[in-house]
C-alpha cells in the first residue's frame, strides 16, 4: 500500500499537496480535553496509556490532520533520569534538584525507556490500532540542548541565565550533561519508533536563546548526534529549532528529513536559503485569531511561498494557544487539504 501522505512528503517524494498538523494540536482548546483534565492531572493523563491515547485522537478525529503526535511531554526523560517533575496550577514545569554542578549530573541515573516509559509505549501500541492510515503517529523528544536547559534552571526561563553561566563558566559540567541527555534520548526514541510511531520530531525550543558560538559548539551538535542515533531506524525525522532567525543557515549540520520554521521567518526567505530542504511550518498560531478573510491571506501567502521547498508540511511556527477558537484549526486544516499543487 502506498505510505500516507505525511511520510511520502518527509521522504521527498512528489505529493499532491502539503500534508497539515499542528503543534499542540491535542490540548486546552479542546473543550473534550478540559473536560478530561478536570477529572486528573496532566501527569496522570500522560501516563493513563488509554487516556493519552484518547487525548492524541480527539483532534484528529474531530479535523482529520495529516499526522497524530502521541500525548506526552518532553519533561518525561528528565523524570526518568531522576529529576522529580511537577506542574503547579498555571506555574508551568519544575524539575528538582536543578543540576548545577558534576556531582549533580553523576546522580543522575540512565533510562531503560520501556521500564521507565513504559506508558508512553503502551499509548503508542493502542494508538497504532485506533489511528486511521492516513494520520500516521509522530513520537517526539525535546533536542537535548532544551532539555538540558529545563534540568539546569530547575524550570522555564526567560532568560536562561542559570544554563548560559553553567555553559560558559563550566562547560565540561554543561557538555556532560548534554551526553547525558543525548544518550538517554537515543534510547528513548528508539523505543517510541519500534512501538510504532512513523516519524520522529525533535523540539528545540530554546536554540535561540544562545548565542551563535554556543549554538554551533553546544546547542547542534548534540541534535546532530540524536538524529543520527535514529536516522537508522525508519522513521523520518523532523528537527524544530525555535527563534534561530539569521543563524537558521547553520541547522543543516543536523541530519534530519525536514526542519521546521518558526513564525518569526518569512517562509518565503527560509525557501530563498534552503532550496533543497523539506520544511515545516510556520503560521503565526495567533493567526488563528484573526477574522477568515485575513487568515486565509496568511494561509494562501504561506502556501505560495512553500510552492518553491522541496518539499512541505503546513503547520503553526509554535505550538497552538490554548485559547484559539476550534473552528480557526478546522478551517486551516481543510484549507490546506483542498489547496494543489
Ligand atoms: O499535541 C501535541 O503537540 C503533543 C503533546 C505535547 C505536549 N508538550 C503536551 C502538553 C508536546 C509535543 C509537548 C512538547 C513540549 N513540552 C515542549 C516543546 C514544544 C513547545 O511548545 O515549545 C515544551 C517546551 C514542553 C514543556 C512544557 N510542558 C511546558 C512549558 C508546559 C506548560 C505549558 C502550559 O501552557 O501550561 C507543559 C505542559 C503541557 N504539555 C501541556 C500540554 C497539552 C499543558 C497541560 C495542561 O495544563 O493540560
Amino acid at each position: 500500500m502506498k505510505k500516507p501522505l505525511f511520510i511520502r512528503t518527509l521522504l521527498g517524494e512528489s505529493v499532491e499537496r502539503p500534508p497539515v498538523w499542528l503543534m499542540r494540536q491535542a490540548g486546552r482548546y479542546l473543550p473534550e480535553y478540559r473536560e478530561m483534565r478536570s477529572q486528573m492531572s496532566f501527569l496522570e493523563l500522560v501516563k493513563s496509556p488509554k487516556d493519552a491515547a484518547e487525548v492524541t485522537l480527539q483532534p484528529i478525529r474531530r479535523f482529520g490532520m495529516d499526522a497524530a503526535i502521541v500525548f506526552c511531554d518532553i519533561l518525561m526523560i528528565p523524570e526518568a533520569m531522576g529529576q522529580h517533575l511537577s506542574f503547579g496550577k498555571g506555574m508551568g514545569p519544575k524539575l528538582e534538584p536543578a543540576i548545577r554542578s558534576m556531582n549533580d549530573v553523576d546522580r543522575l541515573v540512565d533510562v531503560d525507556s520501556l521500564k521507565s516509559c513504559g506508558y508512553l509505549a503502551e499509548t503508542i501500541r493502542i494508538l497504532c490500532q485506533e489511528l486511521p492510515y492516513e494520520s500516521p503517529l509522530i513520537g517526539f523528544a525535546g533536542a537535548p540542548f532544551t532539555v538540558a536547559a529545563y534540568m539546569v534552571e530547575g524550570q522555564g526561563s526567560k532568560n536562561w541565565a542559570q544554563t548560559k553561566e553553567l555553559m560558559l563558566t563550566q562547560p565540561n559540567v554543561f557538555q556532560t550533561l548534554l551526553d547525558r541527555v543525548v544518550d538517554n534520548t537515543i534510547g528513548y526514541l528508539k523505543m517510541q519508533i519500534e512501538a510504532g510511531c512513523q516519524a520522529i520530531q525533535l523540539f528545540d525550543t530554546w536554540a535561540g536563546q544562545v548565542a551563535p558560538d554556543e549554538l554551533i559548539n553546544f546547542v547542534l551538535p548534540a541534535a546532530q548526534r540524536v538524529i543520527e542515533g535514529v536516522n537508522a531506524l525508519g522513521a523520518p525525522t523532523i528537527y524544530f529549532p525555535k527563534g534561530l532567525g539569521l543563524n537558521l543557515r547553520h541547522m543543516q549540520t543536523v541530519p534530519s528529513n525536514a526542519y521546521g520554521v518558526d513564525w518569526q521567518s518569512r517562509m518565503h526567505d527560509v525557501v530563498e536559503v534552503f532550496p533543497n530542504s523539506i520544511l515545516q511550518g510556520n503560521l503565526d498560531p495567533s493567526a488563528l485569531y484573526a477574522t477568515r478573510e485575513r487568515l486565509d491571506q496568511k494561509i494562501d501567502a504561506l502556501l505560495t511561498d512553500a510552492k518553491k521547498a522541496k518539499g512541505f508540511v503546513a503547520n503553526l511556527g509554535h505550538g497552538l494557544l490554548p485559547t484559539t477558537p476550534p473552528e480557526a484549526v478546522g478551517h486551516f486544516v481543510k484549507r490546506v487539504q483542498e489547496f494543489r499543487y
